[in-house]
């Protein structure tokens, strides 16, 4: 059976980077008979200029059908005065409402050959592989109510709301145990059970989707804060993550931080299995913006991009060796010394992105 994977390149460097993907998706295709059909459309800016809208309800349509959704980034200063509900952003917003996307999957992973760009000292970090599981589309960044209430005696009172219902817990929890089970087998669950009701019942339902579905699976509990403490000191002892949208929000750009180079990072958002056939409806981007300051200039690093392409093999399509394979190659591109302008060291030699992509096509 065909795989249907929508590109959607954005705006800014998006374009750019997509290209060097579908060199891979070529070499994947030819070598590996992966069968991927590929169709592009527009998101973000572009699509406001060329559509009106900054995702059309047929490029929604054409996400809602497709096995996964490749996205570059979307915005730039070109759009900074269309109206909020036409703002660039706004394209991947509806993206991830309607197909879904309640979990956010934010590796952490540091390769050797970039282990001197973390802050923290190569013996710490060197070799990382982490997973943050974020929930996206719960807690306090949407609970009601949310206002600024007027006192009337000259004070207001600001509210946001942490609500987490337990369909929410279970399916992110289940999301967190599946994925440690392809991995090394450990789940820590990060919450505030000491001060939060919503801290105490994620700990719970948790607890209890380990007992019941999981049990050969190690599950481990931090308080958030002595869990971020931990990330810092000794990263190497976490395996999947698993927290709440704010936390989880913090917690992945701590984690990114490790790793020394935004244009490395790549995420995944997924939604629900589909309960005839099992799909999960998934978008695969890279961490990093639209980058308008270099936009244009052949300087762009794709191999977040790219790394985002081998989360979708692993995860929406179950190409394993195909996902290994590819994070391999761009492991080895970096250690060969060959590098974009973005994460350039002494004795390396700088390419473009059209060079870093054939040089991961080749390996
Ligand atoms: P940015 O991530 O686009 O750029 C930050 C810095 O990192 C810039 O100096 C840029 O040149 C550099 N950089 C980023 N990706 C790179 C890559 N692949 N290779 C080499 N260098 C890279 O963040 P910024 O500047 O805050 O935002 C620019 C635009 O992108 C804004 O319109 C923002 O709203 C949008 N944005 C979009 C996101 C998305 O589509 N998911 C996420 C973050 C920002
Ligand atoms: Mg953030």
């Amino acid at each position: 059976a065909s795989k249907k994977l929508l590109l959607l390149p954005g705006d800014g460097i998006g374009a750019e980077i997509m290209v060097e993907v579908e060199k891979q998706i070529a070499i994947l295709n030819r070598h590996a008979a992966a069968g991927f059909e590929t169709e592009t459309a527009l998101v973000g800016g572009c699509a406001y200029d060329a559509e009106g809208a900054p995702v059309s309800d047929a490029t929604m349509a054409l996400a809602q059908a497709a096995d996964a959704v490749l996205l570059g980034a979307v915005g730039g200063p070109k759009w900074a005065g269309v109206a909020y509900e036409m703002r660039p952003e706004a394209g991947l917003l509806r993206l991830r409402k309607e197909m879904q996307l309640f979990a956010n999957l934010r590796p952490a992973i540091c390769y050797p050959a970039l282990a001197d760009a973390s802050s923290l000292k190569r013996e710490i970090v060197e070799g990382l592989d982490i997973l943050i599981v974020r929930e996206l589309t719960g807690g306090v960044y949407f609970g009601e109510p949310k206002e600024i209430v007027d006192l009337g005696n000259g004070q207001k009172r600001a509210i946001d709301t942490q609500v987490y219902d337990t369909y929410e817990i279970e399916r992110i929890a289940r999301t967190a145990f599946d994925l440690a089970r392809t991995r090394r087998g450990k789940v820590t669950s990060m919450e505030k059970r000491n001060v939060m009701k919503s801290g105490l019942y994620w700990n719970e339902v948790v607890t209890r989707i380990h007992r019941d579905e999981y049990p050969d699976l190690t599950l481990e509990h931090e308080l958030a804060d002595a869990g971020g403490m931990k990330l810092v000191k000794a990263p190497k002892q976490f395996d999947v993550i698993v927290t709440d949208n704010l936390f989880g929000d913090m917690l992945s750009d701590i984690a990114a931080m490790l790793t020394g180079s935004l244009g490395m990072l790549p995420s995944a958002s997924l939604g629900a299995a589909d309960a005839k056939t099992g799909k999960r409806k998934a978008l695969y981007e890279p961490v990093h913006g639209s980058a308008p300051d270099i936009a244009g200039t052949g300087k762009a690093n794709p191999l977040a991009m790219i790394a985002s392409l081998a989360m979708g093999l692993r995860y929406s399509f179950e190409m394993i060796r195909e996902a290994d394979a590819l994070e391999a190659a761009v492991a080895e591109t970096l250690e060969a010394g060959i590098r974009t302008g973005d994460v350039m060291a002494p004795g390396c030699t700088e390419v473009g992105t059209g060079e870093m992509g054939d040089q991961v096509a080749e390996r």
